[in-house]
C-alpha cells in the first residue's frame, strides 16, 4: 500500500479534510475521491453496503403478484452525502431499472453485478441530502449465501418468505445494504385480495379495490436492510395491545395456526420478561410471522416481528425476541461481529429455560463443553469467524453464549446484566464492534477480563479448563 504522509493520516482520522481541498491530497487517495466506493468496507462481504453516503429513509412502493412471481417496485430513497459524490452504488441485485431519478433529475447508470452505479447529472457536495427514485420490476431471484442457505425474496406456494440476512435485502429493493446504514421506512405493498403482505413496524391499514388489497406498514425506528421484510402469503391475522401499550400484529400460515397458537401467546410475556433483563423494548410495535416456507430452514429477527418458516418453539421465539435488543436495535458493525447477535440470543434462550423451570445455563455449558476438541464447536473462535460460511454455526450460537457464560462467572449476577443493559443502553438504534463490548465489561464489573475473552471469545480451538 501507498504509504500516506503523517499529517494527512491524521486529517484523515479526524475525519477527513476540513479546510485542506482535494488538492492538497495525492491523486488516487480515497479521500479525493469523489465516487462511493461499491462496499461498506465489511472483508466478509466485500460488495455489501456503499460509501458516500447514509440512507435516512427509504419509501419501498411494491406490488407483487405471487402466481407470476412479479414484482413491481418504486424505491424513493432519501439521503445524505458524506462526502462530495459525482458517483455513487446502491446494492441490487437482479431486476430491471426503468428509471432512475436523482433530486428528480434523471441520471444515467448501469448495472455491474450487485452494484448499480449511479451517476447524477451534477455531483452531489458533501452534507447534501438528496433523494433517489428507482422504478424497477422483475421475478425478483434469492441469493444463495455462502454456507449454502438461501435469503432475500424466497418464492412460497402462497407468496414469498422474505428474509434479507446477510445479503437478500438487495433480492427486492435498491439498498445500501449493509448494517452500519440504518434507516427509516415506509412500505406500501399490494398482492391479490386474500393475500396479506406483512412488513416491520406499525400496521397503518389496508384498502381494497378492483380484486388487490393494498397494506401499509411503517418502521419509524433506524432499521438494518436485512431486518426489513415483506412477506406475502394467506394469513390469519391477530391484532391486539398488551398491557404496556405495545401493538402486536401477529400473521400465521393457517397450516402452521394451531401449532403456533400457544407459542405466539407468549409473545407478551416472553417481551416483558426480556425486558426486566435487557431494559425497555426498543420499538413500538412487536408480533410475528409464522409461514409455512418447508425449503427455508430458519427463522429471522426481522425487525419488530420476527419471520419464522414455520410454527416456532417457545425457545425459538425467545431466541427471535432476544435479537429485537441485540442484532436489531444494537447491530453489528462488522459481520465478523455476528456472535454479538447470535451469541446473545442463544444465551436468551438458556437463560429463559433457567428462570422458568427448565435446564441451568450451568448444565447447558458443561454438556457443551463435553463436547470432544475436534467437534465443530471448537472449529473457530465466535469472536473470528474467517469468512462469510461461518457466521451462522454453531461456534458463534452455543459457543458464543458460553462466553457469556464465562462472563457471568466471572463477574457475578449483578455486573453481568448490568454489562448487557448497558450494552442495549449504549448502543440503542446504532452498531457495537466486539472491542466495544469487551471493553464495556471490564469497565462495568471493574475487572481485567482480557484472558477470560482470549480464551474463549478469541482462541480457536477447545479450552483446556471449562
Ligand atoms: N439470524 C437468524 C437466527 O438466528 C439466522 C439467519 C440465517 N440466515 C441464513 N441465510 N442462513 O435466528
Ligand atoms: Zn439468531
Amino acid at each position: 500500500a501507498a504509504t500516506v504522509p503523517v499529517a494527512l493520516a491524521a486529517l484523515l482520522a479526524a475525519g477527513g479534510p476540513a479546510a485542506a481541498g482535494p488538492a492538497h491530497i495525492p491523486a488516487g487517495h480515497p479521500a479525493a475521491r469523489t465516487t462511493g466506493s461499491a462496499g461498506a468496507g465489511d472483508p466478509y462481504f466485500p460488495l455489501a453496503g456503499n460509501g458516500g453516503y447514509h440512507v435516512e429513509h427509504y419509501g419501498l412502493t411494491l406490488g407483487y403478484d405471487p402466481d407470476s412471481g412479479r414484482l413491481d417496485g418504486t424505491a424513493v430513497l432519501t439521503a445524505r452525502a458524506t462526502q462530495r459524490l459525482t458517483r455513487f452504488d446502491l446494492d441490487l441485485n437482479g431486476l430491471k431499472v426503468t428509471r432512475l431519478t436523482v433530486d428528480g433529475a434523471q441520471a444515467a447508470f448501469r448495472r455491474d453485478g450487485q452494484e448499480l452505479v449511479v451517476t447524477p447529472r451534477t455531483a452531489l457536495p458533501k452534507g447534501h441530502r438528496f433523494r433517489v427514485t428507482v422504478a424497477y420490476n422483475g421475478s425478483p431471484e434469492q441469493v444463495t449465501d455462502p454456507d449454502g442457505s438461501d435469503d432475500g425474496w424466497i418464492t412460497t406456494d402462497d407468496g414469498a418468505f422474505v428474509a434479507g440476512e446477510p445479503q437478500g435485502a438487495m433480492t427486492w429493493f435498491p439498498a445500501n445494504n449493509h448494517p452500519t446504514d440504518k434507516s427509516s421506512y415506509d412500505f406500501t405493498i399490494t398482492v391479490p385480495q386474500g393475500h396479506t403482505a406483512v412488513a416491520n413496524g406499525l400496521y397503518l391499514g389496508s384498502r381494497t379495490a378492483g380484486g388487490r388489497t393494498t397494506f401499509r406498514w411503517r418502521q419509524p425506528e433506524p432499521m438494518a436492510a436485512y431486518l426489513a421484510t415483506a412477506t406475502v402469503g394467506k394469513f390469519q391475522v391477530e391484532q391486539y395491545t398488551t398491557r404496556d401499550g405495545l401493538k402486536i400484529y401477529n400473521a400465521v400460515d393457517p397450516r402452521e395456526a394451531a401449532d403456533a397458537a400457544p407459542v405466539l401467546k407468549q409473545l407478551p410475556s416472553v417481551l416483558e420478561w426480556e425486558s426486566k433483563l435487557f431494559g425497555p423494548y426498543p420499538f413500538q410495535s412487536a408480533g410475528s410471522i409464522v409461514d409455512h416456507a418447508p425449503s427455508v430452514g430458519y427463522a429471522l429477527e426481522t425487525q419488530s416481528r420476527p419471520l419464522y418458516d414455520s410454527a416456532p418453539s417457545l425457545s425459538t421465539l425467545v431466541h427471535e425476541s432476544a435479537h429485537q435488543w441485540f442484532g436489531d436495535s444494537v447491530s453489528v458493525t462488522r459481520w465478523k461481529d455476528i456472535w454479538l447477535n447470535e451469541g446473545f440470543a442463544t444465551y436468551a434462550e438458556w437463560l429463559y429455560a433457567e428462570q422458568h423451570g427448565g435446564r441451568s445455563a450451568q448444565d447447558r455449558f458443561d454438556a457443551l463443553y463435553a463436547r470432544p476438541a475436534g467437534d465443530a464447536l471448537w472449529a473457530f473462535p465466535p469472536g473470528d469467524p474467517g469468512d462469510g460460511e461461518n457466521i451462522f454455526a454453531s461456534p458463534v450460537y452455543s459457543r458464543g453464549a458460553m462466553v457469556l457464560h464465562k462472563l457471568r462467572g466471572a463477574v457475578g449476577d449483578a455486573a453481568f446484566f448490568r454489562v448487557l443493559r448497558t450494552w442495549a443502553a449504549d448502543h440503542r438504534h446504532g452498531n457495537g464492534t466486539t472491542a466495544q463490548f469487551t471493553a464495556l465489561a471490564e469497565r462495568v464489573s471493574g475487572k481485567n477480563l482480557d484472558g477470560l475473552f482470549h480464551t474463549w471469545l478469541l482462541t480457536k480451538g477447545k479450552p483446556d479448563t471449562p
